[in-house]
């Protein structure tokens, strides 16, 4: 039998100053994604997630609530691990810094470094961040502002150990140069590769002002540097210096997910530390963006942080992990607002992914009383559909490799698009209508293979949102057991057996009322019941003679200007076969006018005309829009401008 392959994933360990936020979350989430998905492929996985318990701030923060840092920590504490149960967190330990298991860790890593001489003793004359727990140079400082948080920096003076970095400098530059997935994104490598060339300075690691520390074990008085403590969690979570074997199973870890503000102490001065200690480095550090807010940063002391527990509460484990995962594309920032989430999970979840579940349910109960026909009668299009299958999972695969969880998603809703699509062409109900052999036969093919779409798709959103396949299994009884799937099945077509029961239940992803006020401001109301919102439902459609009132032309662009003193609109003069058309569109921060000129684009020509700032509007082009990112749909080829858009 072949021997399975060990995989170790870690999130930074979390500062129980304060109840974590949104943001904080991500991290985990996404660990626990990749983490459950690895376990699907086959691999032995190893999550690790904690708590940094050490340091000034939080020994300030306890000492302000007038409580004992132990007991104020210990509060704290119980309340992530909370937060990490509600949203269906897989870790294999958690670990805590104030454990005894990795004060001896600690210990031994400092104290094997000091007997090979990198730690010295020396006096520290600089700044200090609190709450970065980050030393700085008087040239690193701004205006005596911390550059990474911008808060006041503090003087400090005091006798300190030294860990003699700058002889490492040539070493860890030539580690990332040869090995370019170790700091990942590329964006990342390149500030840390800067960072680096730009001088390393040997790292005070002691300090003789608090106590809330681990001792240092060769002198009374000093405590270690909070960062040189939290950092070694990675290797006392594995059993370091008691349980070799597994200490030797998962080290080195395959990847340390953390955000874009600590990449810096993860690619500095964690790989030297381990260089120091005669230990091999990990293979990748990847630093993911942060959940911004539109005012900028979440922060307790701005008093706009977004507690996930009231998200999870209201709107279910499943959509607020999807939204975390969607929303954040490849180690950049993204925003959060409730309205965004909730367009989101109405548009992709409710609609796109929802619909999908529920009409497929229903025409299965409708047209086979619930029972999964055979595939007879196959056509082309359901080849098509069937390599779209298997295109999505194996690029959703790729991408999570990648850590891209966003494209993993966008690759799954190819799928699911195809699939609802699919329904549109093969029109069910129009099938059957025919009493014929052959009518039945293809509509009996259509049901099964919509089915096989749902199945290959619950198998690969299980890492994503891991009740789905569970609710899911309610409907369609695909899986034996639906919390433990493998990534396999769901690279292979035909797995449902015929003859398997349907049982339509309520839709998996109701959709949000929009006027709902946010989560902050409301109480719980209740829920509308399984009857109420299939009516909401029903009055969502429009119908075919709806859509067919909307002219949608193709309009070439001519010409395009600035509009005055309105920074966002642009004024188009658009071809529509041989009539000219102004349009006023609110697209000039995506485009500039060069850009569009000579543009294909979708024109909706019966839109009633409006003045907009002065100007008389004849019409509206189609674009597609995410946040701040806006693409206008236009076609390429040679498609004669006027042409109809169906
Ligand atoms: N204790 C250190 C980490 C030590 S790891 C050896 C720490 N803790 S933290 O609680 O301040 O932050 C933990 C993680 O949360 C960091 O990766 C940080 O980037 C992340 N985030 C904090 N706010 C965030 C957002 N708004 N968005 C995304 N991630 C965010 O740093």
């Amino acid at each position: 039998m072949k021997e399975k392959q060990n995989y170790y994933i870690t999130t930074p360990i979390y500062y129980p100053s304060d109840n974590l936020h949104i943001g904080h979350a991500y991290t985990t989430v996404a660990a626990d994604c990749t983490a459950r998905f690895k376990r699907m492929q086959g691999y032995n996985v190893y999550y690790l997630t904690g708590t940094d318990e050490h340091g000034q701030k939080i020994e300030r923060v306890a000492h302000e609530k007038g409580m004992d840092t132990r007991a104020y920590v210990d509060g704290i504490v119980k309340n992530i691990r909370v937060l990490w149960e509600k949203l269906l967190i897989t870790n294999d330990d958690f670990i805590r810094t104030t454990e005894p298991r990795h004060r001896k860790t600690v210990q031994d890593i400092f104290q094997k470094i000091y007997d090979q001489g990198d730690i010295y003793k020396s006096v520290y004359e600089g700044w200090y961040c609190t709450p970065c727990e980050a030393f700085w140079t008087e040239r690193q400082i701004n205006d005596g502002q911390c550059p990474d948080c911008q808060r006041p920096v503090e003087l400090m003076k005091e006798e300190s150990y030294f860990f003699a970095m700058s002889k490492y400098q040539d070493r860890l530059l030539k580690h990332i140069e040869e090995h370019p997935e170790f700091i990942q994104p590329e964006l990342r490598r390149n500030e840390m590769v800067n960072f680096i060339k730009g001088g390393l300075e040997d790292l005070c690691v002691s300090r003789t002002t608090f106590k809330w520390g681990i001792p240092v074990p060769f002198e009374e008085g000093h405590v270690v540097y909070v960062w040189f403590d939290a950092l070694t969690n990675y290797l006392t979570g594995i059993g370091y210096g008691v349980d070799q074997a597994k200490f030797d199973t998962f080290w080195p870890c395959d990847v340390h997910l953390v955000g874009k503000d600590i990449v810096r102490f993860h690619t500095v001065i964690w790989p030297i530390i381990l260089m120091a200690a005669e230990l091999p480095l990990p293979k990748q550090v990847f630093g993911h963006g942060w959940l911004m807010l539109e005012g900028g940063k979440m922060s307790k002391s701005k008093g706009n942080v977004v507690d996930p527990i009231i998200l999870i509460d209201k709107y279910g484990v499943d959509a607020v992990r999807y939204y975390l995962l969607k929303e954040l594309t490849y180690g950049m920032d993204g925003y959060y607002s409730e309205e965004m989430m909730v367009s989101r999970l109405n548009a992709e979840l409710a609609n796109d992914l929802g619909n999908l579940i529920s009409r497929t349910a229903a025409m299965a109960e409708r047209y086979f009383d619930g029972i999964i026909p055979a595939p007879v009668q196959m056509e082309d299009i359901d080849a098509d559909l069937k390599k779209k299958a298997s295109e999505a999972v194996a690029e959703c695969e790729r991408q999570l490799d990648r850590l891209d969880y966003s494209l993993a998603l966008t690759a799954l809703w190819r799928l699911v698009s195809r699939a609802n699509k699919y329904i549109d062409e093969t029109a069910p109900w129009i099938l059957a209508k025919s009493e014929d052999e052959i009518s039945r036969g293809r509509l009996a093919a259509v049901i099964y293979n919509l089915t096989e779409a749902i199945r290959i798709i619950s198998i690969a959103l299980a890492p994503f949102m891991p009740t789905l396949p569970v609710r899911i299994n309610q409907q369609f009884a695909f899986f034996t057991d639906p919390r433990q799937l493998n990534w396999d099945d769901a690279r292979q077509w035909g797995l449902t057996a015929p003859g398997s029961r349907v049982n339509k239940k309520d839709s998996l992803f109701p959709r949000v009322d929009t006027r709902e006020k946010p989560v902050d401001q409301e109480k719980k109301e209740e829920q509308p019941s399984g009857k109420a919102l299939e009516e909401q439902d029903e009055s969502r459609y429009i119908t075919i003679e709806d859509f067919a009132r909307i002219d949608f032309r193709v309009a070439q662009v001519k010409a395009v200007e600035k509009m005055k003193k309105a920074d966002k609109l642009l004024i188009l003069t658009l071809q529509v076969g041989d009539e000219e058309r102004t349009v006023v569109s609110g697209i000039a921060k995506a485009y500039t006018p060069e850009e569009l000129v000579g543009k294909k684009v979708v024109l909706v020509a019966n839109l009633k005309p409006t003045k907009l700032r002065g100007v008389m509007s004849q019409g509206m082009i189609l674009a597609a829009s995410e946040g701040d990112r806006l693409e206008v749909l236009t076609l390429s080829g040679d498609f004669p401008s006027g042409s109809q858009v169906r």
